[in-house]
């Protein structure tokens, strides 16, 4: 049996607007610009990582204490954001797509950089669709390195590959890649040339080459 790793934010569900909102709150604070581009650049990288991006444009130094604070209020700014989400957040498409695969034999598992993955899957109501969640309560070291992958691959049981991983950034990529994993790229990797495989559609799981040895 062969497993499929799905990175969260920007794969099942879409929070890089709340992310935005709650960052953009934090840059207006220290009078640093901030827009989509940037945000952008933000995928898939811890909230620490996420902080010292938005601090390039920052002119002076910052505590570590100051930036411990600066995280923890953009965090609770964010939870405010995450709390309206529902089921509803999560499309048709990703539930049936991700019931059709169990139902082929992949074990399925989260690998996420989020410390709120836990939060958003309960709000969703996903929880139960994965067999394992490995995110950013349990890794020391933040995607491209694979940490957060071999978490998952091993909580699974399964060898890294055999496993495949869904993902939206090109950290995540070459995370997977570091990991001798397969990488499937969506949404903004879908045209990032390490991927393995490129999909447009969620759904396109279910069809890519991939796959077909495996069921
Ligand atoms: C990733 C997001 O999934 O999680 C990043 O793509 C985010 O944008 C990272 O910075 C950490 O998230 P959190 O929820 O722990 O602040
Ligand atoms: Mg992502």
């Amino acid at each position: 049996m062969k497993a499929l790793i799905f990175d969260l934010d920007g794969v099942l569900v879409f929070t890089d607007k709340f992310h935005y909102e709650a960052w953009k709150k934090t840059a207006d604070k220290l009078g640093v610009y901030f827009d989509e581009v940037i945000n952008n650049r933000l995928r898939g990288v811890s909230r620490a990582g996420s902080l010292e991006i938005i601090l390039e444009r920052y002119d002076g130094e910052l505590s570590a204490t100051e930036k411990d604070a600066l995280m923890e209020e953009k965090n609770n700014t964010y939870l405010r954001l995450l709390d309206a989400m529902t089921p509803a957040d999560v499309s048709n498409e990703v539930r049936s797509t991700l019931n059709e695969l169990r139902q082929r034999g992949f074990a399925l598992a989260i690998g996420s950089s989020s410390k709120n993955a836990g939060f958003i899957l309960q709000k969703v109501q996903l929880s139960g669709a994965f067999d394992a969640v490995s995110d950013g309560n349990n890794i020391t070291r933040s995607k491209p390195d694979p940490e957060v992958f071999l978490k998952a691959a091993s909580l699974l049981g399964k060898a890294p590959h055999d496993c495949a991983v869904v993902e939206d950034a090109e950290a995540g990529i070459d995370a997977a890649k570091a990991g001798g994993m397969t990488a499937v790229g969506i949404g903004d990797a879908a045209g990032y040339a390490k991927a393995d495989y490129t999909i447009r559609s969620f759904r396109e799981l279910l069809e890519i080459e991939l796959f077909s040895g495996y069921c």
